[in-house]
């Protein structure tokens, strides 16, 4: 198991943080919604796509970090299906800084063994910016360290459709009329397929809301709920984010264990199991 505070200076605080994680208990998928970068932009009196710059710092210490703590999966909603409604110009400050972020940290993703997947209607978006997607996707395809996947013009409704809609072809193809869809096949087939669930859904910025994001993937992820703005968002949040995690008690439905034996030596069966 991996020695976390060998991770952070000596007596720094992020020491003291890391200590108190239990690296056994590590959640095995992170998925973020990286949110409040026009807030910071504008209590700066910034425009907001300084605001999208500047959580590009938090994207590269987040994404290295999560690669460090050994973490398999970590996901960021980057675009979504619905953000096409913002200016113009806004829309095409995000897509030229995607690029750019590419192009600067292939490097980095490469020394540290990450695996960078776009999710998403990837075919909505421009040209140039599939390119260099699929150029980072195909560098990074055989590193088998952290899975980094990017939801880019993503939507969790939009992911459910177009995974029942692959399944349709796909059953037509093989003729296979009674075929009956369980939830295994189901999840195998989404962008996300082959990948753990999220354990942990970390949102910034306060707002308590899922916005169409990863629906079907979270139905057992803890979530956790930050007032830090994403480009002030760094490792030290990360670490509380998974102590906070670490404190949970996931039942998946169940119940705990203890009140199992319980109801056991009362004579009585527990519902769920
Ligand atoms: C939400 O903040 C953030 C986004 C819609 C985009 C997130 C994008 C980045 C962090 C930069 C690009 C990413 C990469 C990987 C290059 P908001 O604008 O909705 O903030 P607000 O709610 O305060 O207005």
């Amino acid at each position: 198991m991996i020695d976390l505070t060998k991770l952070a200076e000596p007596g720094s605080a992020e020491e003291e943080l890391l200590r108190r994680i239990d690296p056994g208990k590590l959640p095995r998928h992170i998925a973020v919604i990286m949110d409040g970068n026009g807030r910071w932009a504008k209590s700066r009196n910034l425009l907001r796509v300084e605001g999208h710059r500047a959580g590009i710092a938090s994207v590269r210490e987040i994404v290295e970090t999560c690669a460090r703590l050994e973490i398999q999966v970590v996901t960021l909603y980057a675009f979504s299906v619905e953000n096409w409604k913002r200016p113009r110009y806004e829309v095409a400050t995000l897509m030229m800084l995607l690029k750019e972020y590419i192009r600067r940290e292939i490097g980095t993703l490469q020394e540290n063994n990450i695996r960078f997947v776009p999710i998403g209607r990837l075919e909505g978006l421009d040209a140039s910016v599939q390119r260099e997607l699929a150029w980072a996707q195909e560098q990074t395809a055989q590193n088998t360290g952290l899975l980094f996947q990017i939801a880019l013009n993503y939507g969790g409704r939009a992911e459910i459709v177009d995974t029942v809609n692959r399944i349709n072809v796909l059953l037509r193809e093989k003729g296979l009329d009674d075929f009956r869809v369980d939830e295994e096949f189901f999840s195998s087939h989404l962008y996300t397929a082959n990948t753990p669930d999220p354990d942990l859904l970390i949102r910034t910025s306060g707002e308590l809301r899922i916005s169409n994001f990863l629906l079907w993937q979270i139905a057992y992820a803890e979530i956790h709920v930050t007032k830090t703005l994403w480009p002030d968002f760094r490792r030290r949040h990360l670490y509380e984010a998974i102590l906070d995690f670490q404190g949970r008690e996931r039942r998946y439905g169940g119940i705990d264990e203890n009140d199992a034996e319980m109801f056991v030596e009362a004579g009585e069966m527990p519902l769920e199991e």
